[in-house]
């Protein structure tokens, strides 16, 4: 064996993950003039109306599209949000400017809308992480066990779940399950899963996936950020490692984290997510300060990586290319569909009655 083989065989896969993914990655256009970006954002707002289509975005990509989807009535939302606006909206067409599985959800409750996204390559490490076979074989050691997946995985896992759960709701929906005496099987976030079980006291079967965003925060540098700044309140993401969320004053949502940055009395915030997010952070609170947490060591030359390279895959030339050649449709097999559509719309419904997404007039 050469050193390069040694070399390749230590790599691990969460970083392994990571570099194919910035391989992939399309970057979005910072060479692009004021007016071409000018000429992209008109062309969008054109098509959008042209076509009865929406953009729903999630708040972890490019401020441009963002903004672009605010200005156009369409949407800015986390995961739980997005499929509900998805499900609701009068549109033809919707962009789903955000990763595969997001797509993929907006599909299975709208099969008569047109699903488009940017990049169909845009995935997720935890949707990757948990391949259906392996994942229903996992499942079958565990008959007695209802199964709860998060939103980040396939439509195939999500087929094989009883339930799907997002940040947003998944404390609600596992203490629901608990208090029927119900038995769980969590996938595939381990950080989430483990918070989850802290929070309500209950133990779950736990598959092993992570977030290579969420994974990578830093529990020393994190501590030494907030000595550094001790009147900065910690916001931290539950993908995040247990020693971290444990140095947090809010864990919780991308929107729970947005809703706290505006509606905490405190001037000064370390976020532990990715800082696609400041862009709506800073939109509802435009006078304080955001701090990314770190994700490298004090020696790194780069102190924060926290942006996932999937979201990133989406820009303004991708959007408006799809939206113009009607490329980049999500698909789904329908006997997969209808499978998977049941635990999402189990998890809408519960969503809606507990007041944790709105019901469109
Ligand atoms: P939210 O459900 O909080 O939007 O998070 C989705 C996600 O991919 C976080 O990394
Ligand atoms: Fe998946 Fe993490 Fe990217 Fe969210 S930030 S889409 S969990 S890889």
């Amino acid at each position: 064996m050469d050193i390069l083989d040694l070399q390749a065989k230590s790599i691990p896969a969460a970083l392994q993950s990571r570099i194919d993914a910035l391989a992939i990655a399309a970057p979005t256009a910072p060479w692009l003039s004021a007016a071409e970006k000018q000429h992209l954002k008109d062309t969008i707002k054109t098509l959008l109306k042209q076509k009865n289509a929406q953009l729903v975005a999630h708040y972890y990509v490019d401020d441009e599209l963002q903004a672009l989807a605010e200005e156009t009535g369409g949407k800015v939302a986390d995961s739980l949000e997005m499929a509900n606006f998805g499900a609701q909206s009068k549109a033809d067409i919707l962009v789903v400017c955000g990763v595969r599985f997001m797509g993929e959800t907006a599909k299975m409750l709208s099969p008569e809308k047109t699903i488009l996204m940017p990049d169909l390559n845009a995935t997720c490490s935890l949707d990757e992480g948990c391949p259906p076979e392996e994942f229903a074989k996992f499942c079958a050691k565990y008959p007695d066990h209802k199964v709860v997946v998060y939103a980040n995985t396939s439509a195939e896992v999500k087929a094989i779940a009883d339930w799907v759960v997002t940040s947003g709701n998944a404390l609600e929906i596992v203490s629901h399950l608990k208090a029927q005496g119900e038995k769980i099987i969590w996938a595939p976030d381990q950080h989430l899963g483990n918070w989850i079980e802290q929070q309500t006291g209950i133990e779950m079967i736990r598959w092993q996936g992570n977030c290579i965003v969420h994974h990578e925060f830093q529990t020393y540098e994190l501590q030494a950020l907030k000595e550094k700044h001790p009147d900065a309140k910690v916001l931290v993401h539950p993908e995040s490692p247990k020693e971290v969320v444990a140095l947090a004053d809010v864990v919780g949502s991308t929107r729970v984290m947005i809703e706290a940055v505006q509606n905490m009395p405190d001037q000064k915030f370390i976020v532990a997510t990715d800082y696609g997010i400041f862009y709506k952070m800073q939109q509802v609170a435009p006078g304080k300060t955001l701090i990314v947490a770190p994700t490298g060591g004090s020696k790194n030359t780069c102190n924060s990586c926290a942006h996932c390279p999937w979201m990133a895959m989406n820009s303004l030339q991708n959007l408006a290319a799809c939206l113009q050649n009607m490329t980049g449709e999500v698909l789904i097999e329908e006997s997969i569909r209808v499978k998977a559509l049941a635990s999402v719309e189990r998890m809408l419904q519960f969503s809606r009655q507990q007041g944790l997404v709105k019901i469109q007039a």
